[in-house]
């Protein structure tokens, strides 16, 4: 490959979380739909959702992930911002853009958004990578921001949540190395979709279980085709979690296909570390899978030298399974008690309050609103006129 070095190394450089302002109990909307608790508690593997609060987005949650990172290296160096979402605020406009002018990045900068369903994050992760090998003097910002929103008093309202992870791309980098073998599986299949008219997605919840499963072990055996490492190479797992237990169902197929047997201590032990943080958040779509990894980082011994193999499903469906390698030294890099404090810090809100946050709509007649401060996320969305968005930033972020 004339003009690559393939010896080079590119990754993830430095790695941030942010979620929204208020969180539901998953015991109190069991409550509501009249079912057992442990249905979602035990059955989904969920305890709480964030609930964004009403000045709160996928621009000012990515904005608030990205702020920390920004705040300790150049961004000057920064030359392409990526952000992944499935719940975009505009059909033609990147919300990139917006988080280049929130973050005061150089105008001699490319913002895109990037959509396949929950896959779109690490399409952004791997194009970066390729941007990164063709200059690696530049460092790409790579953002998954989401809200995950079901219709009321549907099966898919247990699982909503948001949040957004951004992670810097660069060479050399300090936190892991992605690994060059991916396997890759795409089909046209219709289990979870939005139609530019609707809020919420149209979901065959069986249906998405059951094509995640299928995806998953396709692009295993895709990656494995392709020389990649040895099932037992991986120190953990991290998995798109629509719900917590979808990492379990889908680890335990992995396992299957190689003959190993699928036991809850085995699989607790490649997986629990995985689901702390995307029990509490609920699902953030293009931003679990990376939800996963900071669970993982945060909570497992010195993974040092290890590898984490890292399964990727968007609905629709497009899945990627693909190695990451913990670079000596990472732990000094993480955030740890700023993630934990994220979710902490929300605020818990009754079903009548999160009913109320869900049911206020913005104009979209044109007419001006002025919002009232409602999150404490670090950026907000202060006024809607005239179809445009303003956003602001107005509270320091707590480290
Ligand atoms: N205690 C413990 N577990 C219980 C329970 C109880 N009282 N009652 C039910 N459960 C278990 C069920 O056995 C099932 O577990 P299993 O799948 O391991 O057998 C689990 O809880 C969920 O129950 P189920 O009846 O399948 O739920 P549902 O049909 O109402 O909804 C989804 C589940 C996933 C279909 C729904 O949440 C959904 O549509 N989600 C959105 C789409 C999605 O997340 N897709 C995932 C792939 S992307």
């Amino acid at each position: 490959m004339e003009g690559i070095d393939v010896a080079l190394t590119v990754g993830i450089h430095d790695i941030a979380l942010a979620t929204g302002h208020y969180a539901l109990s998953l015991e109190d909307l069991a409550e509501r739909h009249g079912v057992d608790p442990g249905k979602y508690t035990v059955g989904l593997g969920q305890t709480t959702q964030t609930v964004p609060a009403t000045d709160e987005d996928i621009v000012t949650m990515a904005a608030a992930a990205a702020k920390q990172i920004i705040a300790e290296h150049d961004a000057g160096d920064i030359r392409t911002v990526l952000l992944a979402t499935e719940t975009g605020i505009d059909q033609s406009k990147a919300a990139a853009v917006y988080v280049q002018d929130l973050l005061g990045l150089s105008s001699s900068t490319r913002a895109v958004e990037l959509k396949q369903a929950c896959y779109g994050g690490t399409s952004a992760l791997q194009f970066a990578a390729g941007l990164v090998h063709r200059d690696p003097e530049q460092r790409v910002l790579v953002l998954a921001s989401d809200i995950a929103t079901y219709d009321v008093d549907s099966a898919g309202e247990a699982t909503q949540g948001a949040a957004a992870v951004a992670m810097l791309v660069s060479a050399d980098p300090a936190v892991a190395v992605l690994e060059p073998t991916s396997g890759l599986y795409t089909a046209n299949v219709q289990d979870f979709w939005r139609p530019n008219y609707r809020s919420t997605p149209m979901v065959d919840g069986k249906l998405s279980v059951s094509l995640y499963l299928e995806a998953a072990e396709q692009a295993w055996k895709d990656y494995e085709a392709r020389g990649g490492r040895a099932i037992e190479d991986f120190a953990a797992f991290c998995y798109h979690q629509p719900f917590t237990k979808m990492a379990y169902k889908a680890h335990a197929r992995l396992l299957e296909i190689h003959g190993i047997d699928a036991q809850m201590a085995r699989l607790d032990a490649d997986l629990a570390h995985t689901t702390s943080y995307n029990r509490l958040i609920g699902n953030s779509y293009t931003a679990s899978l990376y939800v996963a990894l900071l669970s993982l980082l945060d909570h497992a011994e010195d993974l040092s030298g290890r590898s984490v193999g890292m399964l990727s499903y968007g609905s629709g469906c497009v899945a990627e399974f693909f190695g990451l390698s913990m670079v000596p030294g990472y732990r000094q890099r993480l955030r740890t008690s700023s993630n934990q404090d994220a979710i902490a810090r929300r605020e818990s809100i009754s079903y009548e309050r999160y009913r109320a946050i869900r049911d206020f709509e913005l104009p979209e007649d044109g007419s001006s609103t002025v919002l009232e401060v409602d999150g404490a996320g670090g950026f907000r969305l202060r006024a809607v006129t005239e179809h445009s968005r303003m956003y602001e930033a107005c509270h320091p972020i707590q480290a």
